[in-house]
């Protein structure tokens, strides 16, 4: 499955969500998360991404592998996103910004 990490968080493009073919991507206030259990490892979000945000499960940075069981968590319970919508106004300033976990809202 792939994984949607730290580099989402207040950024939140959701460019992610319209190549989706299974639909699989999920919304909270500041971050979005993919259901591992509806991914099919197609790929195609990956290159979407201007943060370079998901990564495949295996490949997740070790100092973000808690992610990994936070999209599992997470997408049980936020609502399913399947149109890009606009990002916050200041995702541009929190681009590239380490340390974004304690951000996370839910
Ligand atoms: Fe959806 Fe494919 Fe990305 Fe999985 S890898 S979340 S199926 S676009
Ligand atoms: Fe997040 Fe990147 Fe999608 S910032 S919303 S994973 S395009």
């Amino acid at each position: 499955t792939y994984v949607v990490t730290e580099a989402c968080i207040k950024c939140k493009y959701t460019d992610c969500v319209d190549v989706c073919p299974v639909d699989c991507f999920h919304e909270g206030p500041n971050f979005l998360v993919i259901d591992p259990d509806e991914c099919i490892d197609c790929t195609l979000c990956v290159a979407e991404c201007p943060a370079e945000a998901i990564f495949a499960e295996d490949d997740v940075p070790a100092d973000q592998v808690k992610l990994v069981q936070i999209n599992a968590e997470l997408a049980k319970i936020w609502p399913v996103i399947t149109q890009r919508k606009e990002p916050p106004a200041d995702a541009d300033e929190w681009l590239k910004v380490p340390g974004k976990l304690s951000k996370l809202e839910r």
